[in-house]
């Protein structure tokens, strides 16, 4: 199924009497997640808004969340197929809607909200799409399954310690992090990294390694990535309306796991930035996996390569894993030749 504004529209909890009036709520939300922060406590006590953010992040969420497991190994998404789903912070029920479209076997799912609101709307729009789905709202014991917990743009508002209790109570297999691509962000995953790499924790993604993040020294400095993602042709019609950009999305992404052999590849970056290019080369910052981490430059010449293979190197973004080889170490940068892995 693909899911549409078509369908989600009946189920909201408020009427919207006309598009122009979904709009207006759509930028009332975003002002509050950006400039209006002071806010983010209120909107879940007020159905139209609930109802706006279920109809733009019910859609949004699904190419981000597909976009963001291409980051991941194969192998994880395989037994994700078949795994417990706690959605932590779900409001009303987007980034699981999101994860139905992905994982469309999913037969039950846990979600942990606090808006007595947002959770009437998830169960309202479960009943209409998912019928078969069994959503909880209270917890139980693991079972054998494995579990993932995922936190959806929920971390910054609940913040460290109310997080770090529902990981503790939930003791899940994965915890996935998807939060906005913003500075205070960074610094509380950051806080969060040390925290799950002290209880025995891997972090997969982004690092490539479990030593010190090499911007603890450069609080200056801040790590998050990019998604570039197709939207469908309603949602393109409501983000141009409402002026909003959801096609070139920073994003902070986060992924633990307890038990996992992560394999460090020594010819292998993670893309920490992409910097202006020059007349000559494509120019880019990345953390490698060294013994602990470090970030590095690495320039890139375009001549070796046709103009296809430049346009493809043009297109990698902060996130992206990139085999290279060294042309030649110099005291500014290393020059490399590179290939998206
Ligand atoms: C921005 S919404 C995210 C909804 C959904 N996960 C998504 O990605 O679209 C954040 C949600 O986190 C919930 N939240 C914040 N603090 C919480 C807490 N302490 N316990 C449970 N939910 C909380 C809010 O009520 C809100 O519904």
């Amino acid at each position: 199924m693909s899911l549409s504004l078509t369908q989600i529209i009946p189920l909201l909890l408020h009427d919207f009497k006309s598009e122009a009036e979904l709009v207006k709520a759509t930028q009332e939300l975003s002002a509050i997640f950006t400039r209006e922060r002071s806010k983010i406590p209120d909107y879940g006590k007020d159905p139209r808004l609930v109802s706006a953010y279920t109809a733009f992040y019910g859609l949004t969420n699904i190419p981000k969340l597909a976009a963001t497991l291409e980051w991941f190994p194969k192998d994880l998404i395989s037994e994700w197929q078949d795994i417990e789903l706690v959605d932590v912070g779900a409001g009303p029920g987007t980034m699981s809607l999101a994860w139905m479209e992905l994982f469309p076997e999913t037969k039950e799912i846990y979600q942990i909200e606090q808006s007595a609101l947002m959770k009437e709307q998830s169960a309202k729009i479960f009943k209409g799409l998912y019928p078969n789905v069994k959503l909880r709202f209270h917890g139980h014991q693991k079972t054998s399954k494995k579990r993932i917990a995922i936190f959806g743009h929920s971390l910054n508002e609940m913040g460290l310690d109310i997080g770090l209790r529902i990981i503790n109570e939930l003791d899940a297999d994965y915890i996935l992090f998807i939060e906005p691509g913003m500075k205070t962000v960074f610094s509380l995953m950051l806080e969060m990294r040390d925290h799950l790499i002290q209880k025995k924790h891997k972090i997969l993604f982004p690092c490539l390694g479990q030593g010190t993040c090499p911007l603890k020294e450069n609080p200056e400095d801040w790590c998050h990535q990019y998604l570039h993602v197709k939207q469908n042709d309603e949602v393109e019609r409501l983000t141009q309306l409402a002026s909003k950009d959801r096609r070139h999305l920073p994003i902070t992404v986060h992924l633990y796991a307890k038990e996992y052999e992560q394999k460090i590849e020594e010819n292998k970056a993670r893309v920490f930035r992409s910097l202006p290019e020059t007349k000559f080369s494509l120019e880019m910052q990345v953390c490698l996996p060294d013994e602990s981490l470090s970030l590095k430059h690495f320039q890139i010449y375009k001549k070796h390569y046709s103009k296809k293979e430049q346009k493809e190197l043009e297109e990698i973004k902060a996130g992206d894993l990139v085999e290279f080889e060294i042309e030649k170490e110099l005291p500014e940068f290393s020059r490399v030749k590179i290939k998206k892995a």
